[in-house]
């Protein structure tokens, strides 16, 4: 790299914007759909943060037309969205047709405007039948998920050439089973965390196959959640054992099997008890399974051993030198130094962004439009993207999350990650300043 200007990216590259459809949809149950595990847990007292649900939201599913203008202005390239379940299948094996016709119109919509759909089957809002039916604990969810799967390929594999299966099954899998703080809302449960990341990893094997029969000239991946893992005390053994610990079960436990057709040996030897029973005649299917890995990425963390901390012994800890969001520490060189393990160790897929952002919440008396913070942030992330990928990184793309201000699960409303600014109020969009500044970076083609 030379100077402070980075390289223009290549024609195709895809600068997009990410949401998810529990985030900004609002009217969960309408036109015939069913409700989610979402849907049941924000109502539940205590659940979420001001007892903020998705009732609501952005209102995207009336004002879709109005934020596909908003992509267009942007110049957006690419935009990633995610499909409800619960909309396609109200109930087990019923298909609901008005679910799809909204998906339909939007695609239409997108395709109309020059902008390519990125498509993710499942970005958390389960169905609450499949909950019932001891959702992804059960193996028979595999099935099911294979089921809708398939449905969206047959409705919109003409027109969507890209797809993502699952996103982030680890943050599923740990904050609603270990966790408690998302649906379904489990505490401290391995044997469950374990049994929902095994069954997910293997929906998104098996789903990929069933894409490369149903969806001609389409590519196939799944998003995870990357975190880059660093030991508090470099100099401590106790501290390097538990970073390799967190970072095998953050990072390598959802890659590995993918990528390298086996989990992390240290992991199974273990957490293997937890796995379900004959879980390696599943990993032949899970193998093979990407045309790309999308990489969800916001910060590293640092961990000191401490004998106190359950299952792992690994602490986490303040890292001296970082700058810290409202969320999380800030470590854009984690960005690189992910794409370039991508690279080194995991055969150099080809690989996009599929996430990385900036939480804002809004503080009295502060322009709730001038975003400087999220500017440095991203265009930090951006560069040291594109430093990776003049390494030989194989990325291809980059998505902000996100398009608009939404529902951020359990912290609700109040933790905005918006490029556009939602007045939850009268729900009217405006733009931030680091709207103009990414509709201009695109623009160039370089940060
Ligand atoms: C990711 C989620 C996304 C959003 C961002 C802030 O883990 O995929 O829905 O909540 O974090």
């Amino acid at each position: 790299m030379s100077g402070e200007q980075s390289p223009r990216v290549p024609e195709g590259f895809l600068w997009g914007a990410a949401t998810a459809s529990y985030q900004i949809e609002g009217h969960p149950l309408a036109d015939g759909a069913g409700p989610s595990i979402w849907h049941r847990f924000s109502h539940l007292p205590g659940k979420v943060n001001n007892g903020d649900n998705g009732d609501l939201a952005c209102d995207h599913y009336h004002r879709w037309r109005e934020d596909l203008e908003q992509m267009s202005r942007l110049g957006l390239k690419a935009y990633r969205f995610s499909v409800a379940w619960p909309r396609i299948f109200p109930e087990p094996g019923r298909l609901n047709p008005q679910g799809l016709d909204f998906y339909r119109a939007l695609v239409d919509g997108l395709l109309e405007r020059g902008i390519e759909p990125l498509l993710t089957i499942f970005h958390w809002d389960a169905p609450l039948w499949l909950e019932q039916e001891g959702g992804f604990l059960r193996r028979s969810s595999v099935e099911r998920f294979c089921a809708y799967g398939s449905a969206l390929f047959k409705a919109l594999g003409d027109r969507v050439k890209r797809w993502i299966t699952i996103n982030e099954p680890m943050s599923f899998a740990v904050s609603g089973y270990v966790l408690g703080q998302h649906a379904p809302g489990r505490r401290n449960d391995l044997k469950a965390m374990f049994h929902a990341s095994h069954h997910l990893l293997l929906a998104h094997g098996r789903l990929a196959r069933i894409f490369r029969e149903e969806v001609r000239g389409g590519e196939i991946g799944i998003a995870e959640h990357q975190v880059w893992v660093q030991p508090a005390r470099p100099e401590k053994e106790g501290d390097l054992r538990v970073a390799e610990t967190m970072d095998l079960l953050l990072n390598r436990f959802y890659l590995d099997p993918l990528l390298r057709g086996a989990y992390p040996e240290k992991i199974l030897r273990r957490f293997g008890r937890f796995l379900p029973r004959g879980f390696e005649a599943d990993l032949g299917e899970m193998v093979s399974s990407l045309d790309f890995v999308g990489l969800n990425y916001y910060t590293g963390k640092s961990y000191r051993h401490s004998l106190f901390a359950p299952y792992t012994q690994a602490r986490e800890t303040p890292t001296p030198q970082a700058r810290r969001s409202a969320m999380w520490e800030v470590w854009p060189q984690g960005l690189r130094l992910l794409l370039l393990r991508l690279k080194e160790e995991y055969g150099n897929p080809p690989c996009y962004i599929t996430e990385n952002g900036y939480p804002l919440p809004e503080t009295p008396g502060r322009d709730p439009l001038e975003d400087g913070e999220r500017i440095e942030y991203l265009s930090e992330h951006i560069r040291a993207a594109l430093q990776a990928r003049q390494e030989g990184a194989n990325l291809k793309g980059y998505f902000v999350w996100s398009l608009l201000d939404n529902f951020e699960w359990d912290l609700g409303y109040a933790m905005r990650f918006g490029l556009l600014r939602v007045d939850f109020g009268s729900l009217e969009r405006t733009w931030r300043r680091s709207a103009s500044w990414y509709r201009d970076l695109i623009q160039r083609g370089c940060p």
